[in-house]
């Protein structure tokens, strides 16, 4: 499995940033590692972004998918519609997405299914808050949102996991390593229960929150992190380039 470098954009770029896979690949050229580049850039720009990448070995998703196939629900996308760009990711349950617009457990489990049955690979997002790493809470807080948030149809075989520690993100702030390897040995636990020790280890756990090329060295070094989520230092294609070449 290649380690999965993946950009979270949120609502930052216009359409010139279809520039970006092209100006990766000048920095980072494909094929000389074992490493999978992933852009999620903001809906309007999917598919010219799908064509911006064609050739270039790089990877296109989604932030967001809706749960219904289609229906009123003014501003959403359906996992169909995602996958009809050509982008092959969506990423769900991000903790922006869960404390802004609402997204629970059960409706990312929802979407989760929508997405698999769409053909997409799903990047399901979970993390502890700061108050909850404060309290000790960070495990079991993880356990219920890994179970909640993943649907009891679901195939092990087309998912990924993001820990992204809420209060980690856009913070400049990490966990230590060891207590990132903690949450994610926690993670793999709850994916055996539910997936086999087989089913489990093809299951790939990321993790995201301030990873820069500082810090991204140690974190990717760690066993079981199997790539990065990455938001501030994904924008600028000169520090994810940096990020990849320290995977
Ligand atoms: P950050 O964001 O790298 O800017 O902390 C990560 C994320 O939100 O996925």
């Amino acid at each position: 499995m290649r380690t999965l470098i993946a950009a979270n954009w949120k609502m930052h770029g216009d359409l010139s940033w279809i520039q970006k896979p092209s100006e990766f690949r000048a920095l980072f050229p494909a094929g000389k590692d074992n490493i999978e580049i992933l852009l999620c850039p903001p809906a309007h720009m999917l598919e010219a972004m799908v064509g911006a990448s064609t050739g270039l070995d790089i990877s296109v998703g989604a932030q967001n998918c809706h749960d219904e196939s289609s229906g009123a629900y003014t501003g959403e996308l359906s996992a169909d519609m995602v996958a009809e760009t050509g982008a092959t990711y969506v990423i769900l349950g991000h903790s922006e997405r869960r404390a802004i617009f609402g997204d629970t457990d059960n409706w990312v489990a929802a979407k989760t299914s929508a997405a698999q049955k769409a053909g997409l690979r799903p990047i399901v997002c979970v993390g502890e808050s700061r108050a909850e790493r404060e309290a000790g809470q960070a495990e079991e807080v993880v356990g219920a949102q890994i179970d909640g948030s993943i649907p009891a149809d679901a195939r092990g075989d087309n998912i990924v996991i993001a820990y992204e520690p809420v209060w980690a993100i856009g913070t400049g702030l990490t966990p230590t390593i060891e207590d990132i390897a903690t949450i994610h040995d926690h993670i793999r636990g709850c994916l055996t229960a539910r997936f086999g020790v087989k089913g489990a280890d093809k299951i790939q756990i990321l993790y995201g929150g301030s990873v820069n090329p500082e810090n991204a060295q140690e974190i990717l070094a760690l066993k079981d992190v199997a790539g990065a989520l990455i938001g501030g230092a994904g924008l600028e294609m000169k520090s994810l380039a940096a990020i990849a070449a320290l995977a």
